[in-house]
Order: C-alpha cells, then sequence, then structure tokens
C-alpha cells in the first residue's frame, strides 16, 4: 500500500488508520472515537495558534493545581456535564430506585459513627434541621442496618475541608433500625459556590453561568445484598435548584425543608428557635437486579 501524506482533507482518516490496528479492543475503540470527535471538534471551532496554545496552557495550570487534596481536573468534568454523563451511564436504574448524583470532592472517609437521632452538627452554625425516612429494597422490604455516610456544609455554606477544624465536621455514619428507619439531627446545608480561585474559575468568570449549587445534603448508603447509592437530597425551592453548576440535581431528589415553630423535635428535644423537618424514603436497588439490569 502507498503510503498516504497528510493534507487537511485526508488528516482524520490518516490517523484513524494509524491507530486501527492496536491489539487491545477497547483502546482501539477508545482512540478511534477520540480521534473521530477531537479532530471533528477542531475541524469545527478552527482555532488559531494562540488559542491552540492557550487551551494548552489552561490544561496544563489545570494538571498543576491537581494534587490529592483538589481535584482540578474532575471540577472542568463536572461543570461540562461529563461526570454527570459519566454517572448515569452507571447508575441505570428502575424509576423506583433512588437515583443517584454526583459524589463531589468533599466525602471524609471514616466519619464518626452516630445513634439513631444522634447530632451530626455538634455546634455548628444552622438552623437545626431534622429528616427521617426509610431505607428500603424495591420490593418495599425494609432493609436493616444500612450505613448512611452523610456529609454536607453547616449554615454558612462551608465543608470540613473549608473549616480548618481539627476535628469532624458536619459529616457522620447513621444505620437503620430493625424497621429500616432512620432519624438524623444536624443543621440545614445552605447553597454555596464550587471553588473559583482555580482554571475552572478563571474560565467560569468569563460566562454568564452561575457557580452555585443549590443546598444540599451528601448521602453514601450501602447495605449487604444491595447495590450502594451515592446521592443528594436537594432543597426545594432553592434559587439555584434549577442551574445547579455540575447539573447534579434530579426531580427525586428534591424535597422539602418544612419549617415547625419551637417546641418539640421528633428525638424529643425541646427547640426554642423555629427548625425544619426532612422526610424522605431512599429505595435501593438489589445487588442481583443490579447484574441482571446490566446484562
Ligand atoms: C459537591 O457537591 O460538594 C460538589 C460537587 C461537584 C463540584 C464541587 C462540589
Ligand atoms: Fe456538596
Amino acid at each position: 500500500m502507498t503510503m498516504a501524506y497528510v493534507t487537511e482533507d485526508n488528516l482524520t482518516n490518516v490517523a484513524l488508520e494509524r491507530w486501527k490496528d492496536i491489539p487491545d479492543a477497547r483502546l482501539r475503540k477508545v482512540m478511534q472515537s477520540l480521534i473521530k470527535h477531537l479532530h471533528g471538534f477542531v475541524r469545527d471551532i478552527e482555532p488559531t495558534q494562540a488559542e491552540w496554545s492557550a487551551a494548552i496552557d489552561w490544561l496544563t495550570s489545570t494538571g498543576k493545581l491537581s494534587s490529592e487534596k483538589r481535584q482540578e481536573f474532575i471540577l472542568a468534568s463536572d461543570v461540562l456535564g461529563v461526570s454527570m454523563l459519566v454517572d448515569a451511564i452507571n447508575h441505570r436504574r428502575p424509576s423506583r430506585a433512588t437515583p443517584s448524583t454526583v459524589e463531589g470532592p468533599f466525602h471524609v472517609d471514616n466519619a464518626p459513627p452516630i445513634a439513631n437521632g444522634g447530632d451530626m452538627a455538634q455546634g455548628a452554625p444552622g438552623v437545626p434541621c431534622f429528616i427521617t425516612g426509610t431505607v428500603k429494597g424495591l420490593d418495599g422490604e425494609p432493609v436493616a442496618g444500612a450505613v448512611l455516610d452523610l456529609w454536607q456544609t453547616d449554615g454558612e455554606g462551608l465543608y470540613e475541608a473549608q473549616r480548618h477544624v481539627g476535628g469532624p465536621w458536619m459529616r457522620g455514619i447513621y444505620r437503620t433500625q430493625d424497621d429500616g428507619s432512620y432519624l438524623i439531627r444536624t443543621v440545614a446545608p445552605v447553597a454555596y459556590s464550587i471553588p473559583m480561585d482555580g482554571t475552572v474559575g478563571e474560565l467560569m468568570e468569563r460566562t454568564n453561568i452561575s457557580h452555585m449549587r443549590p443546598a444540599h445534603i451528601h448521602f453514601a448508603i450501602s447495605a449487604p445484598g444491595y447495590q450502594d447509592c451515592i446521592t443528594h437530597l436537594f432543597r426545594n425551592g432553592d434559587a439555584f435548584i434549577e442551574t445547579d453548576v455540575v447539573y447534579g440535581v434530579k426531580e427525586p431528589l428534591i424535597v422539602d425543608f418544612v419549617e415547625r415553630p419551637p417546641g418539640k423535635a421528633q428525638t424529643g428535644e425541646v427547640l426554642a428557635t423555629s427548625f425544619y423537618e426532612i422526610k424522605y424514603d431512599f429505595v435501593l436497588q438489589g445487588a442481583v437486579q443490579a447484574l441482571t439490569a446490566a446484562e
């Protein structure tokens, strides 16, 4: 076969041909698609040499900002909707099961265990908030002993990593009771901005797109025999519920924060200020059901 020297017109086909026989089938599929789409993108925008250099500089700075403590590339993937797309592809569930959403960067392993009804806020600022409900399977069976690993901002919009506190802050691990029920005491989270001091922030500042996430509480739920569920509960009526910068909001995850006057809460505690109540029943997909769905 004669060697095909490149022209603007044939370059994509020449590159696809070069990468077409690599032995690893998955890598071959990925690279063929990457070349096709990347060349398509470049042909579409026709970058100047200066624009191409600026793009390389942006990627280089994004890499330099990323470490074990901070992942600017994931944030870039988040704001472009890619993280939620990967999450959706990997968590196709029946509509009755609680949907997943992005984990985000603020989860910390080994949260403190908290008894049913115990306080996760431990004096953190914010309006007291009580969350009750159940964890059930798709057939309605209660899931006893399910682990609910929670993390959220305090009432000033800050996570533990942003507080520089010595001990755990606004996170805890609860377990469901024999009837699958749970009771959590916390403070209401508030809307917050994604980190804007890096390359993603620099990009967002050049747009008219909101960089806010609506108020939410993160949950990672696990139980033997069931598929893990990493999700959030979002506050109904939040100003940013329709414009979440990371596209995390799904309709079944929006809950009412019902305001109650001062008085007795579900834990028996008597509050001198008003507080919120949230009710939510999580539905987990069985591990076997997950396998069947993926087949
Ligand atoms: C979060 O939910 O904590 C989060 C998710 C994606 C980017 C930034 C924050
Ligand atoms: Fe969050």
